[in-house]
């Protein structure tokens, strides 16, 4: 379905310009976004973006700081300017769709410093009909090889004060609850703080946000800044000027205070600037991938999607514990650790969970605290706090192993680093030595704590280079990479499709040891988080209040139909169904879309999205004619309308539709659900209830001649 696209790069001699100067500037188009560039009377390189004729970034600065005083953010001149225009399909190894288009017309610009130094800096555009990215180059060249970024000059220079979503420029961690105002009242020093749990606050500018920063104009567009294919530099952050409602780059730096170490040849990560007047396209994009370097595993028959259970809500819920003593210091007379009775990673606890898993076809199982050093595993810049191959005395590594392998369940490794990813760094052959011995196919890691190299932040280049070196280790052993507080995702499940999926953000585990996140986070996430890539959100808790040991009063701010919609509506190849199987076994029915629910998927609808509102979503099964829905709302009630128009025409489907019951609602009647089945073609459409923090989820699968005879078609 190649399209015939003209060339539409030109030197702009007739629109509008976003520049104020009379010197014609370099322009690229793609359907209604525009691009354009020029340098100023001073040297000063400059960008702008329009969308429809409409400034989306009007004239903003490009350029760096090195360290040394050498200043490569002016005194350019244009060297040369070429274009191109590519239109080329791939096909990822799993995800939202199984075919993505790349399309986009190219600008590169190439810039050199006039005297004394002369020094080289090319600057290249991609234009896509949803957005802009583009990336810095620094040439090979005489005298330029290693260099230090002191600071990047990119700027956004927004058009107006923009209705935010928002979370704070910390430099080690993404798990805030998002705040929604204008930027003139973005303050990354006064958050949301729902009471419980903890979080290492490093927020130095109390201006900056992180990234996907989502944003909504008064004139109804919404633009997603981020960046793509984050490889060997900082993370970047947005400082906000509140009068100006201008963005600057905030790189997150290193222990010495330095951003990024260089070597001519080198890039930066792409910045991307994804625009659309409807919300339903923002979420539809697939910039950030395209903007990836294709995958660099050539076998990829190995890497595999899937739903997974855990020996992990018990955990978080205070029920059962991680570490195997409370007291590390007192040993019994035969100098064995004294077990405290609560320890979760027993093997008859674990053989209980694959039993559940594999009667229910759930294939993969975690399992936390299986490993020693949990008494001791963050807080105390204790460096070598695992060794990641020595299990406790009540967990029978070999057994499990053989048991999970009869039963066929794939257990997945849980390397918990405690913030020292040095030590990790250290022992990564033997960890994942040790996973390809015992038939680990996925690990999930995790950076909770200080970073050990000291002063390292989990957003900085070194960690940056460190996330990136586990994904690869993991494709050299063949494992699949789950990771916990690592920097948000940029893209690069393209290029190491072994990695899966992430956390980097607020999941489902703060209900259970904070008095939760608020309705509308599921409806933002996917809006900031999810840009970048799946998220381990770990969804699926049916038993929503008093679930948490010793807090009687809590409960999720969901309803259980919402928590089966989380499946469709939180994109992951990785998906949990994170509740205990007691919890599942006491509504079977419900549990039945979660054991039916593919995680990886040919097409996806987005058929609603309002950033903090709503969100519906429809995806068709990968290689089968089955589809999914989920729809979830905030704190308001609504009906979610869906037209069924994507099914094939002529064809009847059986919908079962799980959704919340008419007198459900998240706070006094979560657990309140009612399941119906219709017969429905692609002129039904669907009326679904959705309570306050509800959600539906329905499942569409051909209809059989008995669905036929005994089912009702849906009015
Ligand atoms: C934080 C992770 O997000 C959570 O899933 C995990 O259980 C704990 N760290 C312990 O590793
Ligand atoms: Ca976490």
């Amino acid at each position: 379905m190649k399209q015939i696209l003209s060339l539409s790069i030109f030197l702009c001699l007739l629109a509008q310009s976003a520049f104020p100067q009379t010197s014609q500037p370099l322009s690229a188009t793609n359907r209604k976004v525009k691009l354009e560039f020029s340098v100023d009377a001073t040297g000063i390189p400059h960008y702008a973006v329009l969308f429809d004729g409409k400034a989306v970034v009007k004239s903003s600065r490009l350029g760096f700081k090195l360290n040394g005083g050498i200043n490569l953010d002016s005194n350019f001149t244009i060297v040369n300017s070429t274009t191109k225009s590519v239109d080329e399909t791939w096909k990822p190894v799993w995800g939202e769709v199984s075919e993505i288009r790349n399309q986009y017309n190219q600008l590169t610009v190439q810039l050199k410093q006039k005297s004394p130094n002369g020094l080289l800096l090319n600057t290249v555009f991609k234009v896509y009909e949803e957005g802009v990215g583009f990336r810095y180059e620094f040439p090979i060249q005489t005298n330029f090889q290693f260099f230090i970024v002191a600071s990047e000059a990119t700027e956004f220079n927004l058009a107006g004060d923009h209705t935010s979503f928002w979370i704070p420029g910390d430099f080690g961690s993404n798990e805030y609850l998002y705040t929604t105002s204008k930027l003139s009242e973005v303050n990354a020093w006064k958050f949301p703080i729902i009471s419980g749990g903890t979080l290492q606050q490093n927020i130095p500018d109390q201006y900056a946000v992180q990234t996907p920063l989502m944003m909504k104009t008064s004139d109804g567009l919404y633009i997603n800044i981020h960046e793509a294919a984050l490889v060997n530099y900082p993370s970047m952050q947005l400082h906000v000027n509140r009068s100006s409602f201008q963005l600057s780059t905030n790189l997150v730096p290193d222990a010495l205070g330095n951003k990024a170490y260089l070597r001519t040849p080198a890039s930066t990560p792409w910045r991307t600037i994804i625009v659309s007047d409807k919300a339903t396209e923002l979420l539809a994009s697939k910039m950030i991938l395209n903007l990836n370097e294709p995958s660099v595993i050539k076998n990829t028959a190995w890497i595999k999607p899937m739903k997974y259970m855990g020996v992990w809500w018990e955990m978080q819920t205070g029920l059962s514990s991680w570490n195997y003593t409370d007291n590390i210091d007192q040993l019994s007379s035969s100098g064995a650790m004294i077990p405290n009775g609560r320890h979760g990673a027993n093997t008859a606890n674990v053989k209980r969970y694959i039993d559940f898993a594999s009667a229910n076809g759930i294939k993969g199982l975690l399992v936390e605290g299986w490993n020693k050093g949990w008494e001791e595993w963050t807080g105390a810049w204790k460096e070598e706090n695992f060794d990641y191959v020595t299990p406790y005395p009540d967990f029978d590594v070999a057994a499990i192993a053989a048991y999970a392998k009869k039963k066929g369940v794939q257990m997945i490794m849980h390397n918990e680093t405690g913030g020292s990813a040095v030590n990790y760094d250290r022992l990564l052959d033997t960890a994942f030595r040790f996973m390809n011995k015992f038939g680990y196919t996925s690990v999930k890691t995790g950076y909770v704590g200080n970073i050990m190299p000291k002063g390292e932040h989990h957003d900085g280049q070194w960690m940056i280079n460190h996330y990136n070196r586990v994904a690869q280790k993991g494709a050299q052993y063949k494992v699949m990479i789950d990771m916990h507080e690592p920097v948000r995702p940029t893209g690069l499940s393209r290029t190491y499709p072994n990695f899966m999926a992430s956390e980097a953000g607020r999941g489902n585990e703060w209900n259970a040891f904070s008095d939760g996140s608020p309705a509308e986070h599921e409806t933002i996430l996917p809006f900031t988080r999810l840009m970048g890539g799946p998220m381990d959100y770990t969804p699926g808790i049916f038993k929503l209040k008093n679930y948490a040991k010793g807090a009687p009063l809590r409960q999720m701010h969901t309803t259980l139909a919402k928590q089966l919609a989380l499946y469709v509506t939180m994109y992951s190849p990785l998906q949990m169904a994170a509740d205990l199987p007691e919890n599942y076994a006491a509504h079977p029915d419900a549990f039945q879309f979660i054991k039916d629910v593919p995680v990886d998927w040919d097409d996806t609808k987005i058929i609603e999205a309002e950033p903090g509102d709503y969100i519906s979503i429809a995806r068709k099964e990968k290689g089968k004619a089955n589809w999914f829905i989920g729809a979830i709302t905030d704190e308001h009630s609504r009906i979610s309308v869906i037209p069924l128009n994507f099914l094939p025409t002529g064809k009847k489907y059986l919908a079962t539709i799980y959704a919340d019951a008419v007198n459900a609602d998240w706070k006094e009647n979560p657990e309140a659900y009612i399941i119906r089945q219709f017969i429905v073609d692609n002129g039904s459409i669907l009326n679904l209830n959705l309570a306050s923090g509800g959600g539906a989820a329905v499942s569409l699968t051909t209809a059989t001649a008995a669905n036929l005879k005994s089912v009702k078609t849906y009015q």
